[in-house]
This record gives structure tokens, sequence and C-alpha cells, in this order.
């Protein structure tokens, strides 16, 4: 069978079960099956497909047409400049958490040797990314899941950083370790009740500990600003990714807990999305 014949039914198929990019997917998802970039699939339509790769395409499409994302299927995300491994047992990173990136590299950039610590690491995105950009600064990462930390260990040693990033699989609550210049914490922060009202292939894929954020929304947020308060150096900065909704609340809690607002930064749809304070 030719390439374009499987990809136009797998188009098909992905369109009948409201695959909003059914196109695009299908093309990536036969370049991941045909170990080839998604550039070599359009320049060679009239190509041949051998029945095992279509078989095993075949099957990765049903995967998709029932809603997995295209990164669980793929084993890979691209996040700032580098690919990340991901499977099931981490959040998918999303642009907007390059914001905290950003960020970073701005207040930073005339700053040297800086401790940070990231809480709720995930596929280590936040934490892996940083340390690639900047070789001086040393990294501490907590998460709550220990198959997140496999994940993250595997990311380090893809990308060159094993020895920079002291890895932990422990609740935030629990950590009591170092004081940091910069704590950095992208965590669960949807509501209990909203969780349902998420998108299927997030809400049935992604996993409930990166997205649950309790009854309010806001309880690990809590429990991420009050050990902050603890394991911050005076003068630190905490960055924290929140829900477009939450700035009031968690700018709040902030102050309760001794940090100073210096800004709320928007996403790229506008909405509220970052906060940065001081200790
Ligand atoms: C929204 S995900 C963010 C993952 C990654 N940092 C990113 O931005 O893609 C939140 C992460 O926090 C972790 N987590 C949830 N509750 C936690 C807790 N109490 N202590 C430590 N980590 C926690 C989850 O396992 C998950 O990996």
């Amino acid at each position: 069978m030719k390439l374009k014949t499987a990809i136009y039914s797998a188009y098909q198929n992905l369109k009948n079960n409201n695959i909003k990019s059914a196109l695009l997917d299908s093309e990536l998802l036969m370049a991941n099956v045909i170990n080839k970039s998604r550039e070599y699939i359009i320049l060679n339509m009239n190509k041949e497909i051998s029945k095992k790769d279509f078989d095993n395409y075949q099957n990765i499409i049903n995967q998709r047409s029932a809603g997995k994302p295209v990164a669980y299927l793929t084993n890979y995300k691209f996040f700032w400049k580098y690919e990340f491994f991901v499977n099931k047992n981490v959040l998918i990173p999303r642009p907007d958490t390059e914001l905290i990136i950003e960020q970073v590299l701005k207040i930073y950039k005339n700053k040297n040797n800086i401790k940070f610590l990231d809480i709720g690491f995930g596929s280590g995105c936040i934490l892996l990314s940083i340390l690639k950009e900047r070789g001086d600064f040393k990294a501490t990462g907590v998460d709550i899941s220990s198959k997140a930390l496999k994940v993250c260990k595997i990311n380090a040693k893809k990308l060159g950083l094993q020895n920079r990033a002291k890895l932990y699989n422990s609740d935030i609550d629990k950590f009591s370790l170092g004081k940091y210049d910069l704590i950095i914490s992208n965590p669960p922060y949807i509501k209990n009740f909203d969780l349902k009202y998420l998108e299927k292939e997030v809400r049935i894929f992604e996993p409930n500990l990166a997205l649950n954020g309790g009854l309010d929304g806001i309880s690990e947020i809590r429990k991420v600003v009050k050990k902050s308060s603890e394991l911050i150096k005076k003068g630190g900065k905490l960055i924290l990714e929140i829900a477009n909704n939450q700035k009031k609340e968690v700018k709040k809690l902030l102050k309760e807990n001794g940090f100073y607002i210096n800004s709320v930064i928007k996403d790229y749809a506008n909405n509220d999305r970052c906060i940065i304070s001081t200790k």
C-alpha cells in the first residue's frame, strides 16, 4: 500500500472520531511508525509501506481515534528547545509553561550560581531546560510520583544533565532539604469538580496526580507556597504557574506567607498564567 492511501484512510478515521488535527496527526504518527520525518512523508507519498508497518500504524491510529494524545503514542514532546521523553505517567509539557523559562532567564540574566528547586518536576521539562540554558545553575527537584522520577531521569540522561540535577521522590509536604535562591512550580491546579469538564484527551489520559488541585483547586498550590516559605532564602524568588482564575486567591496566599508580589505574567492567550514573588 502507498503511504498516501494509508494516511488518507487514517485521516478519515480520525476525522470521523472528531480528532481536530486529523491530517497532521496521521502524518506525524506515520512518520513515527516508519522512523522518518514528517517532511519525508509529505515528499514521498507514493512510496510503499510494508504490511508490518501498516498493521502497526492501524493500531496506533485506532488508539488516537480513542483520544490518546499523540505525545503518548510517539513518546516524545518538544518543549523549549529540546525533545522530552514522555509517557502516561507525566503531564505532556505545555507551551505556556515555557513562560517560566523565559522569566527565569530574564530575571537571572546577570546573576550566577543560582540554586533552584522545582516542585513537581514531572517530565523534567522546566528543570532540565533551565539547566541546559544556564551551565552555572544547580537544580534540585521533587515529585510525589515515583513514575515521574523515572521519566525525569531518562530525560536528564538524554540531555546529558544526570550529574547536575538532584531528584527526589517525595510529597512536598515532607520535603525539607536545602535552601534555595529560586523555587519554581507548575503544580496541579484544576478544581476536583472541574476535572470532568476537561477535554477527553486530558481527562482520561493524563495523570490525575498532575492535574488534581483538590476541592478548591489550590490545595497543592497552598502546600507549595507554605513549604517554599521555609525552603527559600531571604530575597529568593518563587515562580508559580496558576490557572487563569486563581490570581486573586494565590496573591492573597503568597502575602499571608510573607511573599511580596513582583508581577503576574500572561500567557499567549492573554490569561494570567504565572506569578512571580519574592520572600
Ligand atoms: C502539572 S504537573 C507539572 C509537571 C511539569 N513540571 C510540567 O510543567 O510539565 C504537576 C506535577 O506535580 C507533581 N505533584 C503533585 N502533587 C505533588 C506533591 N504534593 N508533592 C510533590 N509533587 C507533586 C505531580 O506528580 C506532577 O508531576
